[in-house]
């Protein structure tokens, strides 16, 4: 195992939790036709597997924000890049996030879905670094509490890269890492022996 980084979650404790996640929404919203709302692009690829664990009828729509400067100094407010293309008036809503850190960018979003007064809006997360949070907010389906550090895979990333390793990986040195990205080779899809720590 190396100093730079750790498996945090394996994949298959990945799989397994989005298993359990799309069993409990599936019984909380029986009846209903919840919109799955992700913010693009981190939260794409925990969308992507918790869709086909829900067994109703569910509708999908993505958002993409812009922050200005960092989340701390905008107090989490967004310009919206793309917005929605479903009215969500009325509708129940369950906003889809990688990852909740501060709360501010969430926060401020739900603020604005409110606006547009759906019928209820619920917050999945898959990871939630709650010992960072400064906007209170309710996480109603939580995968996993996260440690404070910084993690990749799983759709999140370091400057754009690492989205695509299929576990969540925690970075202990982000120098060594951007100096030399090739040290995840082996996390990538196909990329050489089988990782220990799965
Ligand atoms: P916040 O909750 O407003 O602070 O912002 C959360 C967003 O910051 C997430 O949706 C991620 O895009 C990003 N983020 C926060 N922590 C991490 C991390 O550890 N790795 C990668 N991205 C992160
Ligand atoms: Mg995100």
């Amino acid at each position: 195992m190396s100093e730079v980084f750790s498996v945090e979650f394996g994949r298959e404790d990945i799989r397994r939790r989005i298993e359990e996640l799309g069993r409990t929404i599936t019984g909380d919203y029986r009846g209903r036709e919840p919109v799955l709302i992700s913010v693009l692009k981190g939260g794409s690829v925990f969308l992507a597997d918790l869709i086909r664990q829900i067994a109703l009828p569910v509708a999908i729509d993505y958002m993409s924000i812009s922050r200005y400067g960092g989340a701390a100094e905008s107090l989490g407010r967004v310009r919206i890049v793309k917005d929605l293309e479903q009215d969500i008036g009325g509708r129940d809503v369950v906003i889809v996030e990688d990852i909740v850190d501060t709360g501010l960018t969430l926060s401020y979003l739900i603020s604005v879905l409110e606006s547009r007064e759906p019928a209820s809006i619920a917050v999945c997360a898959l990871l939630d670094k709650s010992a960072r949070r400064i906007a209170p907010l309710e996480i109603r389906y939580r995968g996993f509490e996260c440690p404070d550090v910084f993690v990749v895979g799983y759709g999140l990333d370091l400057d754009e890269r690492f989205r695509n390793v299929p576990d969540i990986l925690a970075i202990h040195d982000l120098e060594s890492l951007r100096s030399d990205p090739d040290l995840l080779a082996p996390y990538l899809p196909g990329g050489g022996p089988a990782p220990e720590d799965r």
